[in-house]
């Protein structure tokens, strides 16, 4: 069922539903397989799913346990592009879909592609 709106359990599933499509996916994969390895079930895995799900209930709800830099870790990843970041957002959204109603989805792909866009800025992509 389509969650009609934002709440901490649906974000939790949006982002491990997202990560578990991550991890099929061909050219986001490696990216993350490198860094956390394959096992969604592995401790690194864990925390990363932990951190994602602070992240956006920061940005979504305004909690505040998130206290971390979203931007660093991605100035440290070998071979990121323009291409990678489009896949990134057109699996994100496709989650989002999956989770929420339309009205309540807009908000999360409006927010991943001002931040995408915000990133490969920074990082001159
Ligand atoms: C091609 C695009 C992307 C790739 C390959 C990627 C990959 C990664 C990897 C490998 C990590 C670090 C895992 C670790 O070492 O613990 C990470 C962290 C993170 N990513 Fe991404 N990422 C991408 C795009 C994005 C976008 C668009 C967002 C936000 C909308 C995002 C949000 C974050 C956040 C919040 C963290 C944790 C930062 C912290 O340490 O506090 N990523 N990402």
């Amino acid at each position: 069922m389509l969650s009609k709106s934002i709440n901490e359990d649906n974000i939790e599933s949006l982002v491990r539903s997202f990560y578990r499509q991550v991890l099929q996916d061909t050219l986001l994969a490696p990216f993350f397989i490198e860094k956390l390895g394959d096992n969604l079930q592995n401790e690194k895995w864990e925390e990363h799913l932990q951190l994602l799900t602070e992240f956006w209930k920061f940005v979504a709800l305004g909690y505040e346990e998130y206290k971390g830099n979203p931007l660093q870790p991605h100035l440290h990843i070998q071979g990121l592009s323009r291409e990678a970041f489009s896949q990134w957002l057109k699996l994100f959204h496709q989650t989002v879909d999956q989770t929420y109603i339309p009205s309540a989805g807009k908000y999360f792909k409006q927010k991943s592609t001002n931040i995408a866009e915000n990133f490969m800025r920074k990082l001159n992509l």
